[in-house]
């Protein structure tokens, strides 16, 4: 039987899309299905001013396929030297969309990230009194503190003294990966959200190490146990506004996933739209597919819907991904680990009737 959905052109509110050769490789893949995308900054080195975040968006555009209805949102990644007024004047000239908040040391390039937060407080304010929202990736670096549990206690140590010290700060947790991120964010009033990846609604802790250690399964925060997993399928699934799509998807070459001291990151872009409508097909939720990717984000960030829509179709072929070629090498997709029966219809494509 075939069924197909449509829904608004999505958006992903967290994506990576590295520089060069490898952004030129991973663009058509969430080109081809998303209209707008929030870019992460964690570039080296990193995104910090407005005039970066401006160099950078040309490079995006000036390597998007042809014919692409794509537009990039920046941001700006917090230093310690960073300053209030760039932000809020970037912000204001519509160059920057949020600022990003990396523990110094939590993840990949995040060496510039910010140690003591008392030191970028000034910062925050403007930003609160500017209506700049900030995305915070919510983990301590703490090396005495278990990986995962660093969520957790980034929320008890961090997340929430901060959102007490500078109230009218607008605050998205990114890729939340724990019951305790879910119900503090169900708990508070309507200047904080959540994204959530593909790829946490779909894996937890034994897709990476039992029966051997999966480095493509591997990224931060790290997937946590099952019951964590169940409550994000849980608040992705259930209307709450304040969850919305933020993929994360994170390319590194095969070649430094593989590695020793293997890279964090799961490549979700070309598979994330079919890989979902799966989950909340499953989850008895598939009419609320559209809200998670394509109106709530939107509505936090106070920007209007997408034009056009996209068109989903379950088939009884299976879909497979394996590497993505980029000039930087092979990327290899997310192996949601079940067989992919929706795709997104081609443009052209006629679709069959309802
Ligand atoms: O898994 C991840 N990869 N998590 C992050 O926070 C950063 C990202 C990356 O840039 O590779
Ligand atoms: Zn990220």
């Amino acid at each position: 039987m075939t069924r197909t959905l449509t829904i608004p052109r999505p958006d992903d509110w967290h994506l990576h899309l590295r520089d060069g050769a490898m952004m030129a490789g991973v663009l058509p893949a969430t080109t081809a299905h998303f209209a707008r995308a929030l870019i992460m900054p964690n570039l080296v080195p990193p995104v910090v001013t407005g005039l970066d975040a401006a160099a950078y968006r040309d490079r995006i555009v000036d390597a998007l396929p042809q014919g692409a209805g794509f537009t990039p949102l920046m941001t700006l990644y917090l230093t310690e030297a960073t300053v209030a007024a760039d932000v809020v004047a970037a912000h204001k000239a519509g160059m920057i969309t949020a600022v990003k908040l990396y523990p110094a040391g939590a993840t990949t390039n995040s060496a510039s990230g910010v140690r003591d937060f008392d030191r970028v407080r000034a910062v925050f304010e403007a930003m609160a009194e500017a209506g700049v929202p900030l995305c915070v990736h919510g983990e301590v670096t703490d090396p005495a503190v278990d990986i995962f549990d660093r969520e957790a206690v980034f929320i008890d140590r961090v997340l929430d003294p901060l959102r007490r010290a500078v109230p009218g700060l607008r605050v998205v947790m990114e890729h939340v990966t724990t019951a305790d991120a879910v119900a503090y964010v169900q708990s508070a009033d309507a200047g904080l959200a959540a994204t959530i990846t593909t790829h946490h609604l779909v894996i937890n802790r034994n897709h990476i190490l039992a029966g051997g250690i999966r480095p493509h399964y591997y990224c931060l925060p790290v997937a946590k146990r099952e019951r964590h997993r169940l409550e994000l399928l849980a608040a992705a699934t259930s209307g709450d506004a304040r969850f919305f799509l933020g993929t994360d998807s994170a390319p590194h070459a095969d070649a430094l996933k593989l590695a020793p001291c293997g890279c964090a990151g799961c490549f979700t872009a070309p598979n994330t739209l079919p890989v979902l409508a799966h989950m909340f097909e499953a989850a008895d939720a598939l009419p609320r597919l559209g809200d998670f990717v394509a109106r709530f984000g939107a509505a936090f960030y106070g920007l209007a819907q997408n034009p056009g829509t996209l068109t989903l179709i379950k088939g009884d072929t299976p879909q497979s991904f394996g590497a993505w070629p980029t000039g930087a090498g092979p990327v290899t997709v997310f192996d949601p680990g079940f067989e992919v029966l929706w795709r997104v219809a081609c443009r052209d494509e006629r679709l069959p009737r309802p």
